[in-house]
């Protein structure tokens, strides 16, 4: 049974509880009252995933009251949804986040730029719970269209780990940017390593551990992630 007014995966808004979020929508906002004006948009709303119709609602999209922004160089196309407790972090010298068109990151996503790495996710790419995009020191860039699925990571730098010195006080390091490409779907609990590319529309599978470029339309598994076929082959075994 539902505990929302309105809510169940079949039944959408009522007209009422459109015009009331409609309503709230226009003075919602990450701040202030801006926040209180969210949690009233809200209150139709169906849960968790659901709550990107609230996003879909407004081409300011919507941001989470719970959702924590601190962050100078943010920027938001239309109809992004920032989902609960999701954290946008700055860094010292962190670099930019862009965020294109109808980019969901859904609960307890965390964002994080640092000593110039920036971070940009392309149109309608979604980042499901957990997942954590740390770019220190290299950017990271997310193509249009890419689904990251939960508990995903990506870090695009390591800590010095020069012997006879602590490993805490020695300087960040990375081997580049990671890339990922147009389309591509990364399984749950996938960990993308600094300087490594994934192809446009590539798979890869839940648990890898991603140290090397894969090609595009390739699926890759394991860790370290091999490729063990591309998608083409898929269709030609079905
Ligand atoms: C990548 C994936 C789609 C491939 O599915 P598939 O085409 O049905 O592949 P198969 O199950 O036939 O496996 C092919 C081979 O890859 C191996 N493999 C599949 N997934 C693997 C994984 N996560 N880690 C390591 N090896 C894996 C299989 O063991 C098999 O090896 P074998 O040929 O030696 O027996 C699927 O394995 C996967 O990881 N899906 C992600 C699920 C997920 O995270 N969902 C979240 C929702 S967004």
């Amino acid at each position: 049974v539902s505990g929302y007014a309105f809510s169940g995966p079949h039944q959408g808004f009522g007209s009422m509880a459109r015009a009331w979020t409609r309503f709230w929508l226009r003075f919602s906002g990450a701040r202030g009252l801006g926040r209180v004006a969210a949690r009233l948009a809200a209150i139709p709303a169906p849960p968790h995933k659901g709550r990107v119709v609230l996003a879909q609602m407004s081409p300011r999209g919507f941001i989470e009251p719970t959702a924590t922004i601190f962050h100078s160089a943010l920027s938001l196309g239309n109809g992004c949804y920032i989902g609960d407790r999701a954290m946008l972090y700055q860094r010292h010298q962190g670099g930019a986040i862009r965020m294109e068109d109808k980019v969901y990151l859904y609960r307890d996503v965390i964002l994080e730029t640092g000593m110039g790495g920036s971070i940009t996710i392309g149109e309608g790419t979604s980042l499901h719970p957990k997942t954590q995009v740390h770019a220190n020191v290299s950017d990271i860039v997310i193509g249009r269209g890419v689904m990251l699925a939960s508990n995903c990571s990506l870090y695009s730098y390591d800590h010095g780990i020069a012997p006879g010195m602590p490993i805490k006080g020695q300087d960040l390091r990375s081997k580049g940017p990671i890339v990922i490409g147009d389309g591509a779907w990364l399984g749950d609990g996938v960990r993308v390593l600094s300087g490594v590319a994934v192809g446009q529309g590539a798979v890869i599978a839940a648990g890898s551990v991603l140290t090397r470029d894969v090609k595009e339309n390739c699926i890759a598994a394991g860790n370290p992630a091999r490729v063990i076929r591309s998608r083409g082959n898929q269709e030609e075994r079905a």
